[in-house]
């Protein structure tokens, strides 16, 4: 049965054969068959096509034996139509050409219609679901509204986040209406791609972790919820972030089902923070795949040793797998979570 996946049944903390495993980022530059479809495509235009999409989708599970897909796509992809000047540029990684910067700017974006807008996505939706038929659940996902907004506001990455606090405490309104835009912009499409067939869905909050708790509570939580908010309760959602150690407790109040930690913290010390009711996702430092497999496997299993069998436990990165990660431990990675931990 579909809905009795290992994944799924994982993020409703139902009791598991094997812990399901799956890599943020599998799709992507380290894997062959990935850089031969990005000979025929620019990113862009990859991530518009709804069959090139599928397809790499796919791939990316039938090479590494994965216990769930997820969408090929970006989470800057959202901003494109409000007209800002999205660029993926060769080595410098995405820009925004005009960001967004005073309550001027905020005020001259506008919401749009997601459901025209990002068609294309919703299409790649339902293509990898037919092609997937059944063998996995397929993943959606959307960045969260502040990380959407620290790329608007810098206009590409960042180091301090200057910009993006600049605004936030000089003109806390216009932060607002900047927030609430996009989580409405957000929990649209987040509806859209469930509505296609996404079984999950993941909220990437990458570079929430630059705030203070307080700060977290004031300015992010909120919109954070609203952008959550009304999604069908069958469908998991996964919260993710990176150096989110002080604000575990306050991530468990958006709502989410599923908590998303890096490994700058330990699985076990996460998972009493955010408390054992809430399903946890992690947390292989990436740059362990470039170890040797023997040490790749006492990680993994430090990791499940720290899960101790617990139901609500999905394993994958602490972050996406980086560009020039052997692909041959990426694979060896899933196949050694499901050999030991194999109830
Ligand atoms: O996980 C998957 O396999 C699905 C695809 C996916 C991509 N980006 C494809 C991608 C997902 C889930 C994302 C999310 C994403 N995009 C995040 C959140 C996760 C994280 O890493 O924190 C962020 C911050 C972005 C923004 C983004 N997109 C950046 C900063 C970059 C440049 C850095 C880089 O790795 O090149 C991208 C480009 C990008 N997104 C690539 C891929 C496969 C590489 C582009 C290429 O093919 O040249």
């Amino acid at each position: 049965m579909a809905n009795d996946h290992a994944f799924l049944r994982a993020c409703r903390r139902e009791p598991v054969p094997y812990t399901p495993v799956w890599l943020m980022r599998q799709a992507g530059r380290y894997m062959a068959e990935y850089r031969a479809v990005r000979e025929r495509f620019g990113f862009l235009e990859l991530c518009h096509n709804p069959e090139a999409a599928a397809e790499v989708t796919v791939t990316a599970v039938d090479r590494l034996g994965v216990d769930a897909a997820i969408i090929f796509a970006d989470i800057l992809l959202l901003l494109e139509p409000l007209g800002v000047g999205l660029e993926f540029t060769k080595g410098d990684g995405p820009v925004i050409h005009r960001p967004v910067r005073t309550p001027e700017d905020v005020a001259r974006l506008s919401a749009y219609d997601t459901a025209d807008a990002l068609s294309f996505m919703y299409e790649a939706v339902r293509l990898t679901r037919r092609a997937l038929a059944g063998r996995v659940p397929l993943i959606g996902f959307s960045g969260a509204p502040f990380t959407l907004a620290s790329y608007l506001i810098e206009g590409g990455g960042s180091r301090h986040y200057v910009h993006t606090k600049a605004l936030m405490y000089r003109h806390p309104d216009a932060w607002d209406d900047l927030l609430s835009l996009l989580a409405q912009l957000v929990n649209a499409y987040l509806k859209n791609q469930v509505a296609a067939g996404a079984e999950a869905v993941q909220l990437f909050d990458s570079w929430v972790g630059c705030l203070s708790p307080a700060d977290y509570r004031r300015y992010v939580l909120p919109h954070t919820r609203a952008a959550i908010a009304g999604l069908a309760p069958e469908t998991p959602v996964i919260h993710f972030g990176t150096e989110t150690v002080g604000l575990l407790s306050a991530i468990r109040e958006t709502g989410a089902s599923v908590i998303g930690v890096d490994w700058r913290i330990d699985l076990d010390d996460a998972w009493s923070r955010i408390g054992h009711d809430t399903a946890i996702q992690g947390n292989l430092d990436p740059v362990v795949l470039f170890a040797p497999p023997a040490e790749i496997r006492r990680r993994v299993k430090d990791i499940l040793d720290r899960a101790a069998g617990r139901p609500g436990h999905i394993f994958n990165l602490g972050h996406g797998v980086l560009p020039q990660t052997p692909v041959d431990h990426a694979c060896a990675l899933v196949d050694t979570v499901h050999e030991l931990s194999r109830r």
